[in-house]
């Protein structure tokens, strides 16, 4: 995989200078921000540049309250090894499936943008992946488009469809559940179980072959806020903890 554009380079001592007009130029743009910055921000202005994109989503889960600062900021630290603590992924160094931010929530609990920043990179064996869901979209059929924007999760209330228009973007709000069941309805005319399973099965091999796919290589300062409506992303598999140093990654979930 390619790593995504460098939009700016930038020295964090001079934040904001040039760094949130450059991200909001880059965000527009392709719905992804790239800053090469000679150190992390500290915590009060990598806040601050999430204040510039909305507002922070807190971090309430009960498992992560560790790794919580200000309420807002996740320390992503790989510091659970490889578990099965599905509570624990963010931690792990499993790899984690491609998939929108909160495919499950209503959109009103959905994040728009999540920002990332690399305080160490250990060994940098666990890319987080990047697939445009452009690509993806325009390499689905229109009968499967049709299918999936008339299918949501099922027991999950609020959810959207797995496939909504949002401007001039074809936007998915959608998971790989790998194993695990996913349950659905759809209320497309003449929709069979066997339709709407073909066209989540063509979505799920899109995903994952999709053109303009990027890997982010993290180095100390590297920033990167994805656009939840533009990218889905995840993350390969990382080396098990006693084989690396720990991967340390600053999270921000904005609405
Ligand atoms: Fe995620």
């Amino acid at each position: 995989m390619a790593e995504p554009e460098v939009g700016l380079t930038a020295k964090s001592a001079d934040f904001p200078g040039e760094i949130l007009d450059g991200l909001d130029r880059d965000i527009r743009r392709r719905g992804l921000g790239v800053v090469r910055l000679d150190e992390p921000l500290s915590n009060d202005s990598f806040l601050k540049l999430g204040s510039s994109l909305g507002t922070a989503i807190p971090e309430t889960a009960p498992a992560v309250q560790p790794y919580v600062e200000d309420g807002v900021l996740l320390n992503l630290r790989a510091d659970a090894g490889i578990t099965r603590d599905v509570s624990l992924q963010p931690f792990a160094s499993n790899p984690l499936s491609l998939h929108s931010e909160g495919s499950g929530r209503s959109l009103a609990d959905q994040p728009r943008y999540i920002v990332l920043m690399c305080v160490e990179p250990g060994d940098n064996s666990a890319s987080t992946v990047l697939v445009p869901m452009a690509e993806v979209a325009s390499d689905t059929s229109d009968e499967d488009l049709r299918l999936l924007r008339a299918t949501r999760y099922a027991d999950a209330p609020g959810v959207p469809p797995v496939v909504r228009s949002q401007g001039d973007h074809t936007v998915f709000s959608f998971r790989d559940f790998q194993q695990d069941p996913l349950r659905w309805i759809c209320e497309a005319d003449g929709a069979t179980q066997h339709a709407v399973n073909g066209a989540l099965g063509r979505l799920l091999a899109r995903m994952y072959g999709a053109r303009g796919t990027s890997g982010v290589l993290w180095s100390r300062g590297l920033l990167v806020v994805i656009d939840n409506t533009r990218f889905f992303h995840g993350r390969m598999a990382g080396l098990p903890r006693a084989a690396a140093r720990t991967r340390h990654l600053k999270r921000l979930r904005i609405r």
